[in-house]
């Protein structure tokens, strides 16, 4: 049976939870935000969140918690060494995924260090479906080259294709073919696919992909930072696991790999990660640099209280009705978005929205970073701050030269159970005007730029004075409205 629960003529999507706490927002008039962009060096990771209306940066450690993940962290036993709340989560763990060995990392990126530092090979290959930023960084500073083999598909951005996170299986097997297996570290399948869109792969293709692992004795590393949306898309889209729950569709996932790692500020709606192994040797070989670079192997760089709060909120992410409400609120806007013509990418994925910048503003050339540029104009027309996933979150090659992005994207992250459909909606109307006034955005250049993910914390500015022109614009369409 379906678990999708939209409901009258405009396809509502319905929440199965309550709100009980909640937080002030600031909504600050439009000169107020063209002054904080400005201050933030037009990148919006540098905004202070109290001049952010609706935070839809990222979905990472900002999931609402449930009430029983708040009550387990009042229990966490905070020892050193040897706590119970380790054995609590390790348990849940082993529960979930059927592996016994798990190390703990502070975050997602701090897995990837430990695996990249004890698989990646100098010069081998890491074949994945598609890359993500901190993962390709770890790879290529150990001396690794990253070899992305997504399906034409998953690079097209309209498209009814309901798994566009899918590894091109023939190709995978002819890439280790040709370059042989023992100059193959890892390949590395990642759910919930970040960059092009938070799309899926299906277990199929997973099952697939690990006898080509099996067949040439080469490890598959599962990234399950996206799983709880991979897993929903999964349950609702795929015809061959139909009948399956989320547990079983779980554990079938985990049984197609060798490694699963991830970030909890994800994956658990808490702040964590770390990396789950079947075999005692590999799990032996990272073991060291678990105490080396996060800390003790009972809490490897976690809040004690924050492993409580994961194990309970992995237990509840087994339930479709606690994972449903993220990917069903990202449908209805990406529906509305589609429905006013703004182009967006299609079908709907999980973490969020994903506005394509490459049509959007389609005047502005890549090499002045159209994404960067609407997700500062979509800021300082809303208050609603996303995040550039396009070129400017490539990094330069030896040479200096900058790669292109296959996709210029704007990431409106929709953060679990935030924000209410009236929230969504606005950002959808705001949209909907910037659109309208899309021919006045303009490029951007480097101010600053750093040479390590420069997304992060580099500085921009403005080509020309196009933002001063969005401010008279809207004060011409909204008189003195915020
Ligand atoms: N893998 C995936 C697929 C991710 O989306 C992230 C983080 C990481 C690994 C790294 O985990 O942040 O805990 O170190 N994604 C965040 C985002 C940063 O906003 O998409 P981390």
């Amino acid at each position: 049976m379906s678990n999708v629960r939209f409901f009258g003529g405009q396809q509502f999507p319905l929440e199965m939870h309550k709100v009980r706490i909640i937080q002030k927002l600031n909504l600050h008039p439009i000169e107020k935000r063209l002054e904080a962009i400005m201050g933030a060096g037009y990148n919006t990771f540098l905004l202070r969140n109290e001049d952010v209306f609706l935070d839809m940066l990222t979905d990472s450690g900002v999931n609402a918690m449930s009430q029983e993940q708040q009550a387990a962290m009042f229990r966490a036993d905070d020892a050193y060494a040897g706590s119970a709340t380790y054995e609590r989560l390790h348990a849940k763990l082993t529960e979930l995924f059927g592996m016994e060995y798990f190390l703990p990392a502070h975050q997602g990126r701090a897995a990837e260090n430990i695996i990249s530092r004890v698989l990646v090979r100098e010069g081998t290959y890491v074949p994945m479906n598609y890359h993500f930023t901190t993962s390709k960084q770890h790879i290529v500073e150990n001396g690794g080259e990253v070899v992305e083999l997504i399906r034409p598909e998953g690079l097209d951005v309209v498209s009814d294709e309901p798994f566009k996170g899918n590894i091109d299986v023939p190709r995978l097997r002819a890439f280790i073919e040709e370059k042989t297996p023992k100059k193959v570290s890892y390949v590395r399948m990642e759910a919930g696919t970040n960059l092009i869109g938070g799309q899926p792969f299906s277990l199929q293709n997973l099952r697939e992909t690990y006898q080509i692992c099996k067949e040439f004795q080469i490890p598959l590393v599962l990234d399950a930072s996206l799983l709880a949306d991979n897993l929903y898309f999964i349950h609702e889209r795929e015809e061959d696991a139909s009948g399956m729950t989320v547990r079983q569709i779980t554990a079938e996932m985990a049984a197609n790999a060798d490694i699963i790692y991830f970030s909890a500020r994800k994956l658990g709606f808490g702040r964590g990660g770390g990396i789950l192994i079947r075999e005692e040797e590999t799990y032996k070989n990272m073991r060291g640099l678990i105490p080396m670079f996060e800390g003790f192997l009972t809490y490897g760089g976690m809040s004690v209280r924050e492993m409580e709060a994961i194990t309970v909120g992995l237990d509840e992410t087994m339930d479709i009705d606690m994972i449903d409400q993220g990917p069903q609120f990202i449908e209805y806007m990406v529906r509305e978005l589609d429905n006013r013509g703004i182009p967006v990418i299609k079908p709907a994925g999980g973490l969020g929205a994903h506005v394509d910048a490459m049509r959007f503003v389609d005047h502005i050339p890549q090499s002045e970073y159209p994404a960067g540029a609407l997700a500062a104009a979509l800021y300082i027309a809303s208050g609603v701050r996303g995040m550039e996933r396009g070129t400017m979150s490539e990094a330069r090659d030896a040479e200096g030269v900058e790669p292109l992005a296959d996709m210029e994207l704007v990431r409106l992250a929709m953060p679990r159970r935030v924000f209410t459909l009236s929230q969504v909606n606005y950002a959808i109307d705001r949209l909907d005007w910037l659109y309208q006034n899309r021919r006045h955005i303009g490029g951007m250049e480097w101010e600053e730029e750093p040479e390590i993910l420069r997304f992060f914390y580099g500085r921009l500015r403005p080509k020309t004075d196009w933002p001063n022109t969005i401010v008279k614009r809207f004060r011409a369409d909204f008189g003195d409205s915020l």
